[in-house]
């Protein structure tokens, strides 16, 4: 049996990478998270119901040193998700911010460095990693915003400028986590995503903005758009990035000490205000909004180029943005016990 580790395993990317690895009876898959994102003890009390025998769960912080040295012990693959996830909290709490994200994942990689030193590490970095991309020139159509000099989106040569306490700890992570492949020869790789969406999603004010407006949608609530509304991005279905994380899993020599942008692509990009047209023509409900401020370091436009990822692991974006989107609502309005309560 080979023992996977996903730190954050109960969270929305963890429980689709979770109920996808443990389907293979040669896996052992261990979820390890301190189920402090609301809503995500539903998606650890689910995956338990199922009575795998080849999934197990251990309730801790990342932010324990001696409790994550154990855990990483005999593992083969390392799937690092657990963070704070929200730009907004990382505003009102920097140092919670800084050791859960930058910290907890030295934390890691050194347990790594010590007890697993050969396994795969992924880590989930983001796109904010590159800041708010205001030195790029833009244009603006009735409902979007467009990069004048990167039509076919950013790619991962674009300048690192970390932006928001987030942005700063995520970016501090993913630095380390590339460099522990220069230093230590280990089997680090990084995946700086995009917007990702899905089942299992508990998307809020905060983070996670397509099942929150789905969700608001529903219910008939409105919702706050922060800045006008035509900020875009390129989403992606959680089942890509699953496909692509697996890939990885099989030729972690191959994909060790690189850095991969991933996200659904020019051709599932939307603004805010599309993306709300989108949802209204499927639930045949009106969207009621307001506006307000700008959030820190928020891009007018992030689309990920994906070539480079395309011409490593022959991976790209197969769920369409609309037919995606579609399918959540329709997973949602069927699942509304992972909404409730
Ligand atoms: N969802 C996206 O659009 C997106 C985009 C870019 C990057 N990411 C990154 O992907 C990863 C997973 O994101 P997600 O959308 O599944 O978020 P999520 O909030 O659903 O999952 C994160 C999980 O980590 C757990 N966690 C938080 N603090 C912890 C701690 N101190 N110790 C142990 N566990 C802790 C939470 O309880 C949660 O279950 C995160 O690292 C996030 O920064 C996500």
């Amino acid at each position: 049996m080979e023992k996977i580790l996903i730190t954050g395993g109960a969270g929305f990317i963890g429980t689709n990478l979770a109920l996808d690895l443990v389907r293979n009876p040669g896996n052992n898959v261990i979820i390890f998270d301190n189920l402090s994102r609301p809503g995500v003890e539903k998606n650890l009390r689910f995956l338990l119901s199922h009575g795998y025998k080849n999934l197990e769960f251990i309730k801790g912080d990342i932010r324990n040193y001696k409790l994550v040295k154990e855990i990483t012990i005999g593992a083969k693959s390392i799937f690092h998700l657990a963070a704070q996830v929200a730009v907004t909290s990382s505003v009102n709490d920097p140092i919670y911010d800084f050791q859960v994200n930058a910290t907890g994942t030295l934390y890691l990689l050194e347990a790594c460095r010590q007890n697993s030193r050969n396994a795969m590490f992924l880590f989930a970095s983001t796109n904010k990693v590159y800041g708010d991309l205001s030195h790029l020139k833009i244009k603006q159509t009735s409902t979007r915003y467009k990069l004048v000099e990167r039509p076919d989106g950013i790619s991962e040569n674009e300048l690192l400028d970390f932006h928001s306490p987030y942005g700063c700890s995520k970016g501090a992570a993913d630095q380390y986590v590339r460099d522990y492949f220069r230093i230590y020869g280990m089997k680090t790789v990084v995946f700086r995503q995009s917007c990702i969406y899905g089942p299992y999603q508990h998307g809020n004010v905060d983070q996670g903005w397509v099942v929150h407006f789905i969700l608001q949608n529903l219910s008939c609530n409105p919702i706050t758009i922060y800045g006008d509304g035509k900020q875009v991005r390129d989403i992606l279905h959680v089942k890509d990035l699953i496909d692509a994380y697996k890939k990885v899993m099989r030729m972690p020599e191959q994909c060790a000490g690189k850095i991969f942008n991933i996200g659904g692509g020019t051709k599932n990009s939307f603004s805010l205000l599309e993306l709300i047209s989108i949802i209204e023509k499927i639930t045949g409900k009106k969207m009621k909004y307001g506006f307000d401020n700008w959030r820190p370091g928020d891009q007018k436009v992030f689309i990920s180029q994906n070539k480079k990822i395309k011409r490593e692991i022959n991976w790209r974006p197969r769920i369409s943005g609309y037919e995606g989107i579609k399918e959540l609502i329709k997973w949602i309005t069927l699942h509304p016990e992972f909404y409730s309560g």
